[in-house]
């Protein structure tokens, strides 16, 4: 077969800009570590006040048992100024030292999978993610245990909660099944270990990789050759070799997606038990909304035939609101009037503090107030916002655990 000699420029072309491609983002990795000043992504450290707010007791508990000795065995690090500098794993130590209970599901609750999804592309699907992860991770003393699982090839998740290591076990992979055992290792053990830590410690990502592309193509092709589902089960891989192999470890799990409708967001569907539509309050993007959740009812209806639970909720959530621009307050109430209370309560509004913690992959979670590029009034308000929409979302979650229910009555 012959390439044409303008098709081959073309190839060349896009060859050497893949190098500098390459080369680009090598040094945004590089400019980006030398930002964190050590290899390790490191999370914010805590005051004792604060130490003392999330943990619910009065700062003149905490001194008390200083003084006791009772954490002297956590060598907690003192900063520049003398005083503690908590870090949030020697928060959740000192909550087990007090007795307070970590406040995870009970094994007969059914673990929460929520998946985040838009055709739309840049609406606000990994910001909102990553943010509500953290804030549910950091803002109470529940020590929820969260899985990210990114299933974006384009690793946005991931970057912010980057891998010690050099070339981690993606989602891909798995799905995929190009990863040999150990001897002696099950299959379990290595998902489990896929799932790496991250700097906050009740947060475990899988990541993705540029080479979970091919999970399309392959699932194509697998379609084209095999008669019956059985033989595949292309869409139960998410559900069968990643999550449940892994369902005891975790409270809650969030899964990331591309702005696409394709072979892996039909696994996403068929492992999710809730849907989070982001909406930016745009015309245009609200138009394309609306044909996509045309769409995303066709493409449930394969799901559903295929085996799938159905949803404990589905909610839409407004991102990326300018409060005060009234074009986007019309079309937040078009949302609401179209949608009622499936819209959630609060929306995730435009924030200088999200922008500034983004640029360096950053929730605004991770940054003590003295460290952001923002503002200190700016990350405060995003991060008041960030939490209304995690208490509402927490609720939705909780509603579904029996042993919240009971507490309730
Ligand atoms: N609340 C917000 N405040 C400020 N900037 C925001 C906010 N939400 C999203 N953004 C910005 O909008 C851009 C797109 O957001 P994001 O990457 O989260 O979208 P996405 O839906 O995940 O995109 P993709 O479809 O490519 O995966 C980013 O630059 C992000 O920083
Ligand atoms: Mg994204």
């Amino acid at each position: 077969m012959s390439i044409n000699s303008n098709a081959l420029s073309t190839y060349k072309l896009l060859k050497a800009t893949a190098e500098v491609a390459e080369q680009s983002l090598e040094g945004r990795i590089q400019h980006y570590r030398a930002h964190l000043k050590s290899e390790d992504k490191e999370l914010r450290t805590y005051t004792q006040k604060a130490a003392a707010d999330l943990l619910g007791v009065n700062n003149r508990t905490l001194k008390r048992r200083h003084d006791q000795g009772d954490f002297d065995h956590l060598s907690i690090q003192k900063g520049a100024n003398g005083h503690y500098a908590y870090t949030l794993s020697n928060i959740f130590a000192m909550a087990e030292i007090l007795g307070i209970k970590a406040d995870h599901r009970d094994p007969s609750d059914k673990l929460q999978v929520l998946v985040i999804n838009s055709l739309k592309g840049g609406c606000g699907k990994t910001t909102s993610l990553v943010n509500l992860a953290a804030a549910l991770a950091t803002t109470n003393i529940k020590r929820y245990r969260i899985g990210i699982i990114d299933l974006d090839p384009q690793g946005s998740s991931s970057s912010f909660f980057p891998s010690n290591e050099h070339d981690p076990i993606t989602v891909g992979d798995l799905m995929r099944d190009c990863i040999e055992l150990d001897e002696g290792e099950t299959w379990s053990q290595l998902v489990a270990d896929s799932f790496q830590k991250t700097h906050i410690p009740n947060i475990r990502i899988l990541p993705s990789g540029m080479d979970d592309f091919y999970f399309e193509h392959e699932t194509a092709t697998e379609l084209k050759e095999s008669s019956s589902y059985e033989e595949t089960r292309h869409y139960h891989k998410l559900k069968e070799r990643v999550i449940q192999p892994v369902e005891d470890e975790f409270d809650i799990i969030l899964i990331d997606t591309a702005p696409s409708l394709n072979f892996m967001f039909y696994n996403a569907l068929m492992a999710s038990t809730a849907m989070l539509i982001p909406v930016h309050p745009e015309a245009v993007d609200f138009d394309a909304n609306n044909k996509y959740l045309k769409r995303l009812g066709e493409i449930y209806h394969t799901v559903a035939a295929l085996g799938h639970d159905g949803w404990d909720f589905m909610q839409f959530l407004v991102t990326n609101y300018v409060k005060g621009n009234h074009s986007q307050r019309d079309i937040v109430k078009d949302v609401r009037t179209a949608f009622g209370r499936q819209v959630m309560s609060y929306p995730i509004n435009h924030s200088s503090a999200i922008t500034a913690s983004s640029s360096s992959f950053n929730t605004i979670f991770d940054q003590k107030t003295s460290d952001s590029l923002a503002s200190r009034e700016s990350l405060l308000r995003a991060q008041e916002n960030i939490k209304d929409v995690v208490d509402e979302l927490e609720m939705l979650i909780r509603s579904n655990w029996s042993s919240t229910q009971s507490n309730l009555d």
